[in-house]
């Protein structure tokens, strides 16, 4: 029996998805849309209207799990009041709390009808199917098959309403397991998908206008899939490859990881031209120390080695990364060394977290917990830090020109809004017809978060 039999009350169900957490999630969730279109499901507005409420979790910081029990409360009051007036409501949660505490979910909230992790979204129909009606079902095995065999590729028409800028997964997963992260629990082990899988994903995306691909992974640059005849390839070489697909005028990647970055990944920014000048980098802390006690397998070194290379291959180079402060045995000289590396490195922008001790993991059974005091100081810290950068990078590309895609109207009429080759936000007076398009823009003032430019 099809998903779609049991919503005899509506004739099109509707599904709404509300998504936490990482661009991986975002991307998951118009993979789920795109399989339930192949249902017959169309896009709720909102919960209330909605036959089929999907919870797209993030299980990385502590509030996160919190959060998505809070929501669920809400949702379980909607599907209430629609029972009566004679509406059903199905409730899943996917994502990585999906992952890691299903069981817990299942438990908690009585009212939740399925629990599926990331790595099952193929088999939603099948699963629906089976839910409901009191029957409640949780998938969170890795399945032996790779989803993305099986996921439904978009229709022309879906991609043309999500823009011209798209997320392709192309790794997922991670080996690395640092002391303080979920991730390899909650999306299991890497693995990188075939050469052609992608190309051929990004050639559907560019027939329908789409202009900008960010390739996504948890470890984007530990992608290592295989090319046409068998042979595996790193990622210089699918950009490269990528730089030929028509229409396609720039390629970004995120999340790399320093032990990752090769050699050929750093002259690829000096050689590729559809290659976007921004990295994101994450070091997490610029302290040696805590950097072994992380279990990165980089050092302070390694990574300000990363930085000076990318800046000779591509002086422009726009850097941003990720802190956590208030790691387990993180000292003042710990953080301060932190806060050197950020100024050495001449990040652009960054984010920063407190620790969030995460069960499972090894730091969360640390003797040396930081107090929460002295994480939210360091915190604040920081992140002025940050934004004096910001603020500083943002305020030297005034007066300069730049290229700038245009992604979508403005606030106010007549206004369009893109994105600079180094990702900040721009908006221009000019016509909806640039939408898609790249342009010069000469830059003319920031504020913290945009930049505001003319036509050139
Ligand atoms: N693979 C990427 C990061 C993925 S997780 C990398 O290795 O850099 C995204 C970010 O969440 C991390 O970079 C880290 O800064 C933050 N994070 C992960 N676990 C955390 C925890 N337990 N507490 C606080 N922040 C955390
Ligand atoms: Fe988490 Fe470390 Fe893997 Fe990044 S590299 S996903 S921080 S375990
Ligand atoms: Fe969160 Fe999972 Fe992404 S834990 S950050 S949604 S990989």
């Amino acid at each position: 029996m099809s998903a779609l039999a049991h919503f005899s009350k509506t004739l099109a169900p509707k599904v709404f998805i509300k998504s936490f957490g990482c661009q991986m999630n975002v991307y998951d969730a118009e993979r789920m849309k795109d399989v339930l279109a192949g249902e017959g499901y169309g896009g709720a507005e909102t919960i209330e209207d909605a036959d089929l409420v999907i919870l797209n979790t993030c299980h990385i910081r502590e509030r996160a799990t919190e959060k998505v029990f809070s929501e669920l409360g809400k949702v379980r009051e909607i599907k209430e009041a629609r029972e009566l007036r004679g509406l059903q409501t199905k409730i899943a949660v996917a994502g990585c709390v999906a992952q890691a505490e299903g069981g817990e979910i299942l438990r908690r909230q009585s009212s939740v009808d399925l629990v599926i992790g990331p790595q099952s979204y193929h088999r939603l129909p099948d699963l629906l199917a089976r839910a409901g009606n009191g029957a409640r079902v949780i998938e969170t095995e890795f399945p032996p098959e790779d989803k993305f065999d099986h996921l439904a590729a978009p229709s022309q028409q879906a991609i043309r309403k999500r823009g011209v800028t798209a997320f392709v997964t192309i790794q997922e997963g991670c080996d690395k397991f640092c002391s303080f992260c979920v991730v390899p629990f909650t999306r299991g082990a890497e693995t990188s998908r075939p050469l052609a899988a992608v190309i051929a994903d990004v050639e559907r995306l560019t027939a329908a206008g789409v202009a900008e691909v960010t390739l996504l992974g948890q470890n984007v640059n530990a992608w290592h899939g295989l090319d046409e005849g068998g042979t595996a390839r790193g990622l210089r070489t699918l950009c490269e490859r990528l730089s030929d697909v028509p229409g396609l005028k720039r390629i970004r990647y995120t999340t790399s990881h320093p032990n990752d970055f090769d050699a050929e990944l750093i002259a690829a920014h000096a050689d590729i031209e559809k290659l976007m000048p921004f990295v994101h980098l994450p070091v997490q802390s610029g302290s040696d120390r805590i950097l072994k006690a992380m279990n990165r397998k980089h050092r302070r070194a390694k990574y300000l080695d990363i930085v000076q290379k990318l800046r000779k291959a591509r002086p422009d180079i726009a850097l941003s990364s990720d802190f956590i402060v208030g790691f387990p045995g993180e000292t003042d000289a710990d953080f301060e060394e932190t806060l050197d590396l950020i100024r050495e490195a001449g990040l652009a922008s960054a984010f920063s977290f407190k620790y969030s001790p995460r069960p499972g993991t090894k730091a969360a059974e640390s003797g040396e917990q930081v107090a929460e005091e002295v994480k939210a100081e360091r915190l604040a810290r920081l992140q002025t830090l940050e934004i004096e950068q910001r603020t500083a990078f943002n305020t030297a590309t005034v007066g300069r020109e730049l290229d700038v895609l245009f992604e979508k109207q403005g606030r106010h009429s007549g206004q369009i809004g893109g994105k600079t080759p180094y990702l900040q936000a721009v908006h221009v007076d000019g016509p909806e017809s640039l939408i898609g398009q790249v342009a010069r823009v000469k830059i003319i003032s920031t504020k913290p978060n945009s930049l505001a430019g003319e036509l050139v």
